[in-house]
């Protein structure tokens, strides 16, 4: 094991700035053009991923399984169900014990707070693979996906249509630091919350975000359409009143017809055709999605390494 006592986390997406994000996607390319010639890249021999996960999951898992594995190291799947974690072990105590056998955590959890509480006392990089407030690793392979498509993301501008969720403040974090819009679209009561409770949006964020209430219009123009699922994980019990709050928030073909015509559609997965997004769009020419979930891999290839490793040049 290699203790580092001043490790770099990954909690949000604000957490890395503009620079290191244009590194990390050089090595994301670099690390994605090796996977595809199936050429070795393995600079993380004999380094241990935990991943930690409260909630449900097939990308996340995968792609941060497969690509530990892929580098040269090992990841070690834990629920909470079966841990002790889920007994009530202070998650502070799991920290330390965590940190002291692996190099690298992963916590796919419920309030962000685990995930910071859980920082605060490894020895060792966490990065966040979901929480209530934040999907970070899910944008980073979501911009890199964009640049892959169409080149740069500074200037263009974004429309996401239905719940201001964990993926919409991730997204308002990215628009901040990469330089590009946001156009917001959902319903009353369910919109962008400014003051949210410990996480407010910034006023570098409000500054690239403008809000709608028709999501036609949220979408006109725009270079990239976006949406997820009405209700996530851990809200399962407004199922039933968010179905009925979102209707008329579907991204629809006739929706997707007055973005850019070389707009992008995106959706994180898994999603629900004919709720939040009509399957024209979501199986049809404009959508990106399967290269969106791959990227996830490639894209936390290069975040493992950077956080582990830093820049390097080979
Ligand atoms: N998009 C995403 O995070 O997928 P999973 O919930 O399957 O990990
Ligand atoms: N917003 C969704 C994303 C799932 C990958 C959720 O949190 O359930």
């Amino acid at each position: 094991m290699s203790p580092c006592h001043s490790p770099r986390h990954y909690l949000q997406f604000s957490d890395l700035s503009a620079d290191e994000y244009a590194y990390v996607f050089a090595r994301t390319a670099l690390i994605k053009a090796k996977f595809k010639r199936y050429e070795m890249h393995q600079p993380l021999v004999d380094r241990t991923l935990a991943m930690i996960f409260e909630k449900h999951s097939t990308r996340t898992r995968l792609s941060f399984e497969a690509g530990m594995h892929q580098l040269g190291g090992a990841a070690i799947y834990i629920n909470t169900r079966d841990s002790q974690l889920g007994r009530g072990e202070p998650i502070e105590d799991a920290a330390q014990v965590f940190s002291r056998m692996v190099d690298l955590v992963m916590i796919r959890t419920y309030g962000q707070d685990i995930v910071e509480r859980f920082a605060a006392h490894s020895r060792v990089p966490v990065i966040n693979g979901l929480t209530n407030e934040f999907h970070p690793c899910q944008i980073l392979a979501d911009v890199f996906t964009f640049i892959e498509h169409r080149g740069s993301i500074q200037g263009k501008t974004v429309a996401w249509v239905g719940d201001a969720n964990n993926m919409l403040y991730s997204w308002l974090q990215a628009a901040a630091i990469l330089g590009f819009n946001v156009h917001f679209a959902g319903p009353d009561g369910y919109g962008v919350d400014l003051n949210r409770a410990g996480y407010p949006v910034s006023a570098a964020e409000q500054a690239q975000l403008r809000c709608f209430t028709d999501p036609v219009e949220a979408c006109v123009g725009v270079h990239l359409v976006t949406t997820d699922v009405w209700t996530s994980m851990g809200y399962e019990a407004e199922n039933a009143a968010r179905l009925k709050a979102f209707q008329g928030f579907m991204v629809s073909e006739a929706v997707m017809r007055r973005a850019d015509p070389r707009a992008l559609f995106m959706h994180c997965l898994p999603a629900h055709r004919g709720e939040e997004v009509e399957a024209g769009v979501i199986d049809g020419p404009q959508s990106v999605v399967w290269d969106e979930a791959e990227n996830r891999l490639h894209a936390q290839k290069a975040l493992m390494e950077f956080l582990l490793l830093g820049q390097i040049d080979s």
